[in-house]
């Protein structure tokens, strides 16, 4: 897998961008994600109690940033060395055991990019939003190698 420095350089900047305004764009990939799949509330522990997305919950964007946090990390590993590689299987296990199948990894992908989208504006390219999605894309991949 070839991954460019400069495809690097699109993900790390946005990513900067998303993490700069955390909350906000938190509750949009939330919503994204209910709107396709409304289901998906009861799998969250920090959604199931509330009937909307709540801008501010420390969970839902710890999580938010631990996720797109981690599709960075594997964009840099990605150019660096060529593929994704997981530390252990925690997150194998923490996603079999909440359900997950790969029709929400589908789910959380273009909830992901939309939101990315919405990050850089007018900015956004073919390449930009290629860029997110194969990284995402290896990184979903590793983790569903560790499911069971
Ligand atoms: C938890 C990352 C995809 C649902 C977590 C955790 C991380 C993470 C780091 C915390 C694990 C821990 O407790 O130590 C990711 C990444 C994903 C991904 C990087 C994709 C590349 C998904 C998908 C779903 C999902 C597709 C289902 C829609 C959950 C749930 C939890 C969780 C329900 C437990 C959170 C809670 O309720 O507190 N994920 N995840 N994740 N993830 Fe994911």
């Amino acid at each position: 897998m070839s991954f460019t420095q400069r495809q690097e350089a699109l993900v790390n900047s946005s990513w900067e961008a998303f993490n700069q305004n955390l909350p906000f764009y938190s509750v949009l990939f939330y919503t994204f994600i209910l709107e396709k799949t409304p289901a998906a509330k009861n799998m969250f522990s920090f959604l199931k109690d509330s009937n909307e997305v709540i801008q501010g919950n420390p969970s839902a964007n710890a999580h938010a940033k631990m996720v797109f946090g981690m599709v960075r990390g594997a964009a840099i590993q990605l150019q660096v060395k060529g593929e994704v590689v997981l530390e252990d299987n925690v997150l194998g296990v923490v996603h079999t055991q909440k359900g997950v199948a790969d029709r929400h990894f589908m789910v959380v992908k273009e909830a992901l990019l939309k939101t990315m989208k919405e990050v850089v504006g007018d900015k956004r390219s073919e390449e930009f939003s290629v860029a997110w999605e194969t990284a995402y894309d290896e990184l979903a991949y590793a983790i569903k190698k560790t499911m069971i």
